[in-house]
């Protein structure tokens, strides 16, 4: 494969931005230099851009098998790249779910045929399938709901989560969890069904604040039994973070992600997208959010994270305690954090270590999530000086919506790299 040569723009090496030329050879990072002689690749002029490693979006639902309806490989991962996604890691609550080693296998199959970027996937754990973990090839993560939300993977009980995270152990890999207490969701649920109250603030009542942090301590203290990494998605709240810096002091190593619709979707906004603004863990309070960000900027928080979650339209429009959870976002993702960047909320290191760096660190990803020679070449170059209003109609997932529709950022995507191949060029 002919190699490309990424010209005149500025890189991000080293934790620094510097005025330099990327040259790829058989899919890696060949050569960072002043110089622009070619030597048979591919010019790619980058003038006023800036290349920064390909996002590594470790939480994404392209739900295929079972529900293209919503989502599959082609659209999903096609947006990806539009998005300045190199990588991405697929959840396990597919139809059937990625619980065997037979089903994780026939998964890559579909992936491996029609994804345009790079991918990994987390093995769904169900009570008493730590075999199938063992067996199970090349996994990210062993993922633990603890909490009912979209399909029925679900592990109710504690010594149930604590098999997953001792399998997760013995394979070498950390156990991603969803942590919301399941007794709490199903009762609160139930008392708000009952209550007939239908505005988008029923979903909060359904599932509080404590029960995140309830199972947050469950799967702290069960993660320092089994001995085995923990890794929590999307925290929601303040009360997560200032409990998760308790379980930190008393020694946990665990880990933690967040979501751009927890950063960046205000409360009047949530108000006006009612069920489509619906998602599991809810949109809290701005308080929360901006709570969210500064632990995001300083660093408590270690990775940001997509959880696109397609449904489509007809199933969004729903009344709120019957519409199904979950928004899209593997498009916007990049977008929003350098449209941080350039507000001066967030720095761009912190924003490229946790969407890059980071998660590959965490996933063992040995040749992704940094721009250095002998990686994988997985660029996102980016304009971030380019304004844009994010659009339904630019979306290029399969439902077609965007929760951020309107919203005018600073920072674009203007061309994605994966292992040395152009994926993406402008919209
Ligand atoms: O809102 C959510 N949607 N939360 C989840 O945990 C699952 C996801 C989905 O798959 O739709
Ligand atoms: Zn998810």
């Amino acid at each position: 494969m002919g190699g490309l040569a990424l010209l005149n723009g500025k890189v991000f090496v080293g934790g620094a931005v510097r005025e330099a030329n990327v040259f790829t050879k058989g899919g890696k990072i060949a050569r960072i230099a002043r110089s622009s002689r070619l030597s048979g690749e591919k010019a790619v002029d980058c003038t006023g851009l800036l290349v920064l490693p390909g996002v590594v979006d470790s939480h994404v639902h392209f739900r295929e098998p079972g529900q293209s309806h919503k989502e599959d490989w082609a659209t999903g991962s096609m947006a990806a790249a539009a998005g300045g996604v190199t990588t991405v890691i697929d959840m396990p609550n597919n139809n059937p779910p990625a619980t065997t080693a037979k089903r994780l296998a026939e998964k890559a199959g579909i992936a491996g045929k029609r994804s345009v970027v790079d991918f990994r996937l987390h093995f769904g754990a169900v009570p008493g399938n730590r075999a199938e973990i063992a067996k199970a090839r090349g996994i990210a993560s062993v993922k633990v709901f603890m909490g009912s939300s979209t399909g029925g993977l679900l592990l109710r009980r504690d010594e149930d989560v604590l098999e997953a995270f001792k399998a997760a152990k013995r394979k070498g890999v950390p156990a991603t969890v969803h942590a919301e207490d399941d007794q709490i969701v199903s009762e609160a649920t139930r008392v708000a069904k009952e209550s007939k109250w239908n505005d988008p603030s029923a979903h909060l009542l359904a599932r509080p604040v404590s029960a995140a942090v309830l199972a947050l301590w469950r799967a702290v203290l069960a993660s320092a039994k089994a001995g085995s990494r923990l890794h929590i998605l999307h925290v929601s709240s303040e009360a997560e973070l200032l409990e998760l810096s308790e379980a930190r002091a008393l020694g946990s190593l665990a880990t933690c992600e967040v979501t751009p619709h927890h950063l960046f979707l205000d409360a009047s906004r949530v108000r006006l997208l009612g069920s489509f603004a619906k998602v599991n863990p809810p949109i809290r309070s701005d308080r929360d959010r901006t709570a969210l960000l500064r632990a995001l900027e300083s660093g408590f928080i270690d990775t940001v994270a997509s959880d696109h979650a397609p449904h489509t339209r007809e199933e969004k429009r729903a009344p709120i305690l019957d519409a199904p959870s979950g928004v899209p976002g593997v498009q916007t993702l990049l977008p929003l954090l350098l449209n941080e960047c350039s507000k001066g909320s967030l720095s761009l290191a912190r924003a490229v270590e946790a969407a890059s760096s980071k998660p590959a660190r965490i996933f063992s990803l040995g040749r992704k999530g940094r721009i250095a020679e002998g990686m994988d070449a997985d660029l996102a170059v980016v304009d971030l000086r380019r304004e844009r209003t994010i659009r339904d109609e630019d979306m290029l997932y399969k439902c077609g919506w965007t929760p951020f529709h309107g919203m005018a950022v600073k920072g674009t995507v203007e061309k994605t790299v994966s292992r040395g191949k152009l994926v993406f060029e402008g919209l």
